[in-house]
């Protein structure tokens, strides 16, 4: 198997359009040639020492802290993989505030950890845990904003809103287990949210959702964690998804596209909140080492060269405009996410009750692949796709993958007797 900007041929020597991008670890796409010079450079001057703070760390470390959004003072602790981010930022929310309970939300995910698998909503997962569940008490779950399926049962366009009174009411109320007004006791440490959902199926939440968020966070007093492994780094648009809401959070994490598939995870915090760790309270032998390093500052080196946040923005706003028209002919696709490259199609056999296509899903998903375009389904009901190519992706290559998604619904379509529209 091998891969070229946004292609990937397996090993039979075939081709394929890839919207997968190694979920979102391969940005700049596949072996750009500034990223793996600069790791065969780095690889032939030290590939690896125990926590050295050699100059590739150093100057990631201040390049990450300068991209936070806001102009708080940051600190950048590093990690090794996702969900090494994850679990490093709850255990600092945690020794900060002194308080124990994490919030995530339905559909979220965050590492399949001991620690992080309690934030991660993944049913099917938690059994592979049986008979010792995930390590740690000090967590709940709050809804989402899904609009096109409200969790608490809202219009698409008052779903953000109703999440946000459902979870205040649950953080103001006496029967929630999340503080003792009276006493001025609080027992939430931090939430813990992808700005937007990714493992669950590329779910984008209704407008004003995060900012919602933050401001309850701000008003209960406790930390905001705002997981960009995926949605982070460009894909949507934006360096950082939270700016569409203008949200600062307390602390940022990311990883995946970081070092184009080096294994590398930073958490971008605010200076007060990390300056209260001591020395040595997160180390890994294989944290922030040199290759990872210096492949990461080549990373981020293509993305200034190369614009690549702008080009997902325009890039994405085409793709959007191909998907209307699809959504326009075929019935079957009953509802687009869409911002920048992070997009889910959800696929219905009847757009009145919202019946999930599933089966046609994982037919469509089946047809796509022998016609050589690459991607993964989910949702809830595993009736979404999942289209997150690389940043680099050419407009023909995204109007080669209309044209075998239109033939895709076409069929499907036809095989489920949906009428076309
Ligand atoms: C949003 C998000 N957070 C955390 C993780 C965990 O990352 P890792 O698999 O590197 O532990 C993932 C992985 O898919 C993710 O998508």
């Amino acid at each position: 198997m091998r891969g070229e900007g946004a292609l990937v041929w397996d090993a039979d020597g075939k081709e394929y359009v890839d919207m997968l991008a190694g979920f979102s670890v391969s940005n700049v796409g596949h072996c750009h040639p500034a990223v793996t010079a600069a790791l065969a450079e780095q690889a032939g001057q030290l590939m690896h020492y125990f926590d050295l703070p050699g100059e590739p760390r150093e100057r990631l470390a201040a390049r990450l802290a300068a991209m936070a959004p806001g102009d708080r003072r940051r600190r950048v602790v590093f990690g090794t993989t996702g969900a090494d981010a994850a679990e490093l930022a709850i255990r600092l929310a945690r020794w900060y505030t002194g308080a124990p309970i994490i919030l995530s939300a339905y559909g979220g995910y965050h590492g399949t950890t001991g620690a992080t698998m309690p934030t991660t909503a993944k049913g099917g997962m938690w059994a592979y845990f049986y008979p010792v569940l995930p390590q740690d008490s000090g967590h709940a779950k709050i809804p989402y904003s899904y609009p096109y399926r409200c969790p608490v049962g809202a219009a698409p366009e008052h779903c953000a809103e109703a999440c946000l009174e459902f979870t205040r009411r649950m953080l103001l109320g006496k029967e929630s287990p999340f503080a003792e007004h009276r006493a001025g006791v609080s027992n939430v440490a931090a939430i813990l949210l992808e700005p937007m959902q990714a493992s669950a199926g590329y779910i984008i939440p209704g407008a004003g959702y995060l900012r919602g968020i933050r401001e309850l966070c701000d008003e209960f007093g406790f930390l905001l964690i705002d997981d960009e492994i995926q949605a982070g780094l460009g894909r949507t648009g934006r360096l950082w998804a939270c700016e569409h809401e203008q949200v600062v959070p307390d602390m940022i994490l990311t990883s995946k596209g970081l070092a184009s598939g080096l294994p590398i995870s930073a958490v971008i915090a605010d200076d007060e909140v990390a300056a209260s760790w001591g020395p040595g309270a997160h180390v890994g032998t294989f944290t922030a080492g040199a290759l990872a390093c210096a492949t990461a500052n080549a990373t981020l080196d293509v993305y200034e060269s190369e614009q690549l946040v702008k080009r997902a923005a325009d890039l994405g706003s085409y793709f959007l405009d191909r998907l209307k028209g699809l959504r326009e002919r075929h019935p079957i696709l009953g509802w687009i996410d869409a911002r920048g490259l992070f997009i889910g199609l959800e696929f219905v056999r009847d757009r009145v009750t919202k019946e999930p296509a599933a089966d046609e899903t994982a037919w469509m998903l089946d047809f796509c692949v022998r016609e050589g375009l690459l991607f993964e389904k989910g949702g809830y009901y595993y009736n979404r796709f999942q289209l997150i190519p690389s940043l680099v992706i050419e407009k023909e290559l995204v109007d080669r993958a209309v044209d075998i998604l239109d033939r895709a619904m076409t069929m499907a379509e036809e095989r489920s007797g949906i009428a076309p529209a």
